[in-house]
């Protein structure tokens, strides 16, 4: 079974989180840039209302054949109370009938009203949506 973590961190926290389940699981980790640096400020304006519309945004090339791995998971923060919007790009990279879990990091803030959108997402690039977690910060 070859699993194949992606995530895409802002801050560290979910970097750190994906480093240690790929140390702990041997699933290969791939981290997701976008290509347009961020800043704070670009995290909230337009970062939170691209997360709240599920918009993608354009990420570097990843040298990778996805087709060879049997399952994912998928690691991002939760901005606004949905996905970074490197997540929705993300998604897109990984072939039809993936198997992924969905693992998202949070603050205190209430993560459960993006679920629903992410089962959607997930279903809509016709892949399966195996586990979902909300990781949170601190
Ligand atoms: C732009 C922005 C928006 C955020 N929105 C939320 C939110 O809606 N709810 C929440 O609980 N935490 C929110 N957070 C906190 C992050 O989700 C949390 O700290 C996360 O674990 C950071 O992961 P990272 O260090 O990998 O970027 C937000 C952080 C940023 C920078």
């Amino acid at each position: 079974m070859k699993t194949a973590i992606l995530y895409y961190s802002f801050g560290g926290f979910t970097k750190k989180y994906a480093e240690k389940a790929a140390g702990e699981s041997g699933a290969d980790l791939f981290e997701i840039h976008e290509l347009r640096k961020r800043n704070i400020i670009s995290a909230f304006i337009p970062g939170c209302p691209y997360a709240m519309k599920q918009k993608r945004v354009r990420i570097k090339p990843i040298d990778c054949d996805f087709s060879a791995y049997d399952s994912f998971i998928l690691a991002a923060p939760v901005w606004a109370g949905f996905p970074a919007p490197a997540f929705n790009s993300a998604l897109a990279l990984l072939p039809k009938g993936a198997k992924v879990e969905v693992v998202l990091t949070s603050g205190s803030g209430d993560s459960s009203k993006g679920r629903t959108k992410v089962e959607e997402l997930v279903k809509s690039c016709g892949c399966e949506l195996t586990g979902y977690k909300d990781i949170k910060n601190g």
